[in-house]
């Protein structure tokens, strides 16, 4: 549909997380007419879930070089060294920014900040809020400081495409809103930098700790506009997320790294600590490690999940440092100080996504990405816990830089955007919002934590005809499903999906978060490089 309302801006950020709403911030404080636009609520994205903390090497002792290591071994050989040397370099100074905004942290009773440890962390260097509630206090501390500045913000927005000029360069964002008073409907914001912060996927799957919202409507977005997109395959398993039984569905609740950071064992059925032994930090090894030691020993021992065991810390220790988790357990009926806690692995975050440089640009000259949406190099084939933050911030800063020094002397003027055309028979016809159950289904079953060529090329196939179908049923005036939010991320998600399984397809090898069955070992010859997609506009 043709936009029914236009703004213009210099800057429109997509997305209200730390990544966005950090954007947004210092594009307001260059002096960027700024327009916010988010899915939902500000702080209803995944930032406000975000438990264990953000890792910064801020401790006595520990050097940016050190966490450069960890964060090199857990990528698996697919980090970009220069990316991952920004991010812990700047990492530091990033961190005490947001802390000037208005984020607090936990500080030990020496006063300076408590720092934790998590998997794959050879130092404690994980800043916490809340003990561990870190997500929800940087959006607090975030979306306060938005409204204290008066920026401009349209919630409940779900971006639809990027507008582009005569030239290919970015134009602005169309966008559907629903019960924002006169910007209601399909709109559209004007501007020569769109900032993609709209964060991951994890809803491709059937169990994930991302709410509800995270249904890889950039990654969508920057496909169908034809920029590059790098590394999907890489979707991590979080290790220890609890296990509400088989058919549990949509976000679970997290049980954070920092609880094994805090000593916490991982026990079989029969009570065995199975982590000893198969990685030198045992319970504190990188994630996909530890992901790929409980899947096998539930295969193992016919078990539908492992324990957490962490009775030891006692009553105190759980309600001043887990606060949230122990409330979580609580609900369902498990009480953590007195048994060991259920849990499985389940999806967590999109290492990959839209492909970009060391300033947050993308392959579309004016589209730029940061946060859990962005592929920036430093995640590799595995991110390392609590880098994804830190992440959200340098790059989010770097970016504004560059908007600020690409800014010509009569500002930055939005371009003339060419009409958006509607062809008779979209590349991507609108699903039913059915179909998203459908999607997690066949993504959980084919292209989950363990893969092979066998259940991802069912998965392909079982996604194609959910895309024949739709395109089958699109009537004479090219509609399929009434266009809304539930129907726009079920198309998004099936178009992540395509291209997630395509990847996972291609890599015949086991590396990072990506487990073949088939080709169960790391192949440095052949796979020491990374899958780059672009989709051809016209594309089915
Ligand atoms: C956690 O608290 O375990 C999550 C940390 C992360 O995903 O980086």
């Amino acid at each position: 549909p043709a936009p029914g309302w236009n703004i213009t801006a210099d800057v429109v950020v997509v997305g209200s997380g730390v990544a966005g709403l950090t954007a947004a911030l210092r594009c307001e404080a260059a002096g960027l007419t700024t327009v916010v636009v988010t899915k939902a609520r500000l702080d209803d994205g995944s930032t406000r879930w975000a438990q264990g903390g953000i890792a910064a090497a801020l401790g006595e002792g520990d050097t940016p070089e050190q966490h450069l290591d960890d964060t090199l071994v857990a990528g698996a050989g697919l980090c970009d060294e220069d990316a991952v040397r920004i991010l812990v370099t700047e990492g530091p100074a990033a961190v005490r920014r947001l802390i000037e905004t208005g984020a607090h942290f936990d500080e030990s009773e020496e006063g300076g900040l408590e720092l934790a440890r998590e998997g794959g962390h050879h130092r404690r260097r994980i800043a916490h809020a809340g003990g561990d509630a870190t997500g929800a206090e940087i959006s607090r501390a975030l979306v306060e400081a938005v409204r204290a500045r008066g920026l401009r913000t349209i919630e409940n927005a779900l971006v639809l495409d990027l507008l582009t000029d005569a030239a290919g360069r970015t134009a602005g964002v169309t966008l559907h809103v629903m019960g924002e008073g006169q910007h209601d409907g399909v709109g559209a914001v004007h501007a020569p930098a769109v900032v993609l912060a709209t964060g991951g996927m994890g809803q491709v799957f059937s169990a994930t700790t991302n709410p509800s919202v995270s249904t890889g409507d950039g990654v969508a977005l920057a496909l169908r506009a034809g920029a590059e997109v790098s590394d999907l395959e890489f979707v991590q398993f979080h290790p220890t997320v609890l296990f509400l039984g088989a058919d549990a569905e949509g976000q679970q609740p997290l049980v954070s790294e920092a609880v094994r950071g805090e000593g916490a064992h991982l026990v079989d059925a029969d009570g065995v600590r199975f982590m000893v032994g198969q990685h030198e930090l045992a319970e504190l090894a990188p994630r996909d490690i530890v992901a790929k030691g409980i899947t096998r020993r539930m295969q193992e021992q016919d078990a539908e999940h492992m324990f957490l065991d962490a009775r030891h810390f006692g009553a105190d220790m759980w309600e001043h440092r887990f606060p949230t988790i122990l409330a979580a357990c609580r609900v369902h009926g498990i009480d953590p100080v007195t048994e060991p806690v259920p849990v499985a692995p389940a999806a967590h975050y999109a290492s990959g996504g839209v492909r970009t440089d060391s300033h947050g640009r993308t392959t579309v000259p004016g589209l730029y990405a940061c946060g859990e949406v962005a592929c920036t190099g430093v995640h590799g084939a595995n991110r390392l816990a609590s880098n994804s933050l830190l992440e959200g911030l340098v790059y989010a800063e770097r970016i504004v830089t560059d908007i600020v020094s690409s800014r010509t002397d009569d500002g930055l003027h939005a371009r003339v955007p060419v009409p958006v055309e509607h062809p008779e028979k979209p590349a991507h016809p609108l699903l039913a919002a059915e179909a998203r159950f459908a999607i997690q289904r066949i993504m959980t079953d084919g292209a989950g934590v363990l893969r092979s060529a066998d259940s991802l090329e069912r998965a392909a196939g079982q996604l194609v005809r959910l895309h024949a179908e739709a395109r089958d049923a699109l009537d004479e005036n090219g509609k399929t499903a009434e266009p809304g939010v539930d129907t726009w991320e079920a198309t998004n998600l099936l178009c992540v999906a395509r291209v997630l399984v395509a990847a996972a397809r291609q890599r015949e090898e086991t590396r990072g978060c990506h487990w073949r069955e088939d080709h169960a070992d790391r192949d440095d010859a052949n796979w020491r490089r990374h899958i780059v997609v672009r989709l051809n506009p016209d594309r089915t």
